[in-house]
């Protein structure tokens, strides 16, 4: 017996680090994702074709499916560790056919709490903010709240976003952990990056790119000060600004990964970001 379970990555567009305390952030589901399919075998559970060389796939795979009897195959189109949600797609399309093999109905509740317990081997203390919009799809405003997570769905103008690549992978658990042994002194960095997210709503539903891309400007500088960008992240950023986009910011936990940048002709700004060596894409 086969079972499936497929879900997508996902940008998040304003507010990583400060959605772990509590401030809101936007996020978006991309057209690219992973596949997992389940298939009945002798032995112990793991992986039927090799894929990423990672320990705590292992850890997440007995997480939610039975310790023997299960091959599993993992396949995806989403860059690895580059902010664009790898770890949380995982987490949701695994759930989702460890749900179907079980013939448990797909609730968010049983996908949602699957998922946490994946996104929680690979990141320790995630927000949540990546596997609930792979679960949920489309754009959401989310943020944590005593009582839980509170997301909603966010009407954004269709933004012509450009990715980067920086060609390097972030650890987000090692990113968010580095935050937070910065303690109170990151506070206020964190608190403005949360303002910032709510003052630039308006301008993401209106798909206004100058002020998003102004936001996106202050949202990465605020990033860089709290120790999460890199040299050759700030360098991209200048890069894109030299080459026209509005604004540009990392997105994901940095340390590595993309940026995301807007600009009013998006082809030229892809041209010049390929020609500085960097693979761009839409
Ligand atoms: O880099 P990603 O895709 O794992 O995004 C992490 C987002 C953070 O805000 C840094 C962490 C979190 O759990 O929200």
């Amino acid at each position: 017996m086969t079972h499936t379970g497929f879900a997508p990555g996902k940008l998040i567009l304003m507010g990583e680090h400060a959605v772990v305390y509590g401030h809101p952030a936007i996020a978006m589901a991309v057209d690219r994702g992973t596949h997992v399919t389940l298939t009945d075998r002798h032995g112990a559970t793991g992986l039927d074709v090799p894929w990423i060389d990672d320990p705590r796939l292992t850890a997440a795979l007995h997480a939610v499916l039975p310790a023997a009897g299960v091959g599993v195959k993992i396949q995806s189109d989403l860059p690895i560790g580059r902010g664009m949600g790898s770890s949380g797609a995982l987490a949701v399309a695994l759930a989702r056919a460890a749900l179907a093999r079980s013939g448990a109905e797909q609730t968010d509740v049983a996908v949602g709490g699957l998922a946490l317990s994946v996104e929680r081997i690979f990141h320790g203390n995630p927000s949540g903010i990546d596997h609930t919009v792979s679960m949920r799809a489309g754009a959401l405003q989310y943020h944590r709240s005593p009582t839980g997570p509170v997301f909603s769905p966010i009407d954004l103008a269709p933004l012509p976003i450009v990715v980067i690549d920086s060609n390097t992978a972030g650890d987000t658990a090692k990113q968010v952990a580095s935050v937070a042994a910065l303690g109170p002194s990151a506070e206020g960095y964190l608190a403005q990056i949360g303002t910032l997210v709510q003052a630039t709503i308006p301008a993401l539903a209106e798909g206004d790119i100058d002020v998003i891309g102004q936001a996106w400007h202050e949202n990465h500088w605020l990033l860089r000060a709290i120790g999460v960008s890199t040299p050759t992240l700030d360098a991209i950023v200048r890069a894109a600004n030299e080459a026209g986009a509005t604004g540009a910011k990392l997105a994901g936990a940095g340390g590595g990964g993309v940026v995301i940048a807007l600009a009013h002709d998006p082809a030229k700004l892809i041209k010049s970001m390929n020609q500085r060596g960097w693979k761009a894409f839409t």
